[in-house]
């Protein structure tokens, strides 16, 4: 089966159609820019516009910045404050016409991951993080995801919250060389190693790309492995079509 991967972040909408058997991209991905303010109707028309795009009639996996519970958007920490309380696989269903799964967008990266990735076949907890406009965790045992962890917003030993402290806009935002931002991440990095013992941790977001990692990475370390995500900015597109052609 084939599903129209989506995937809902602070500056852009990117989708394409994915092989849900291999986790490989159909068509090239398009990407159009998120609309300011980034309502529920605007981000809905935009969703239309790439089903149009793709001239696409079938299911729809959509990554999205927030905890989600069954289609349900239940924080906007980034997004805006009107999706609140919104059932988003019923807003787009209903602009689009098409059945719609929503997931929370870090959840749906490690999914990617978990499945295609970087974390195929890892036993016990893999956890992965992503290092964006904000600060997401996706946990998995076994394969198996434990949704909505929402770890960006945990209370470091010190007193500051990992998001505000260590997301990439932070580091844009401050003009942090590379040397201090890893420092910044670091400290994240070893509280939730510290909190949650995992069996890998991978890592996703701009840092991933390979001439980046290279030297970001050995800023890094853990009480286990730690992989930047293989599907790079593709693993939320490719997380949200499966995760979709799993359920109902
Ligand atoms: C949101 C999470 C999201 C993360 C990355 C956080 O601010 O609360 O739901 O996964 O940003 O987009």
């Amino acid at each position: 089966m084939n599903v129209l991967g989506i995937d809902i972040g602070g500056s852009g909408i990117k989708g394409a159609p994915v092989n849900v058997k291999t986790g490989e991209l159909l068509a090239k991905r398009k990407r159009f820019d998120t609309p300011q303010p980034a309502t529920p109707d605007a981000v809905a028309d935009t969703v239309l516009r790439l089903v149009r795009h793709f001239d696409w009639d079938g299911p729809l996996g959509v990554a999205f910045p927030a905890r989600v519970r069954r289609g349900v958007a239940e924080t906007a920490s980034n997004i805006d404050k009107a999706f609140i309380g919104l059932d988003v696989d019923k807003l787009l269903e209903e602009r689009t016409g098409l059945p719609t799964h929503v997931l929370n967008d870090a959840d749906a990266a490690g999914v990617g991951e978990v499945h295609f990735g970087g974390g195929q076949g890892v036993k016990g907890v893999v956890m992965m993080i992503t290092l964006g406009t904000g600060i997401g965790s996706g946990l998995f045992v076994d394969g198996h995801l434990v949704p909505n962890t929402e770890l960006g917003h945990v209370v470091l030993p010190g007193g500051k919250v990992a998001e505000p402290f260590a997301a990439d806009r932070v580091r844009k935002a401050e003009k942090l060389d590379w040397k201090t931002y890893g420092k910044r991440v670091q400290k994240v990095i070893a509280y939730y190693d510290f909190l949650f013992a995992p069996d890998l941790m991978i890592v996703g977001g701009g840092v991933s790309k390979p001439e980046r990692w290279s030297e970001f990475g050995p800023l890094l370390t853990a009480s286990c492995p730690i992989v930047p995500a293989t599907l790079k900015n593709d693993a939320g597109i490719i997380g949200a079509a499966y995760h979709s052609s799993t359920l109902k």
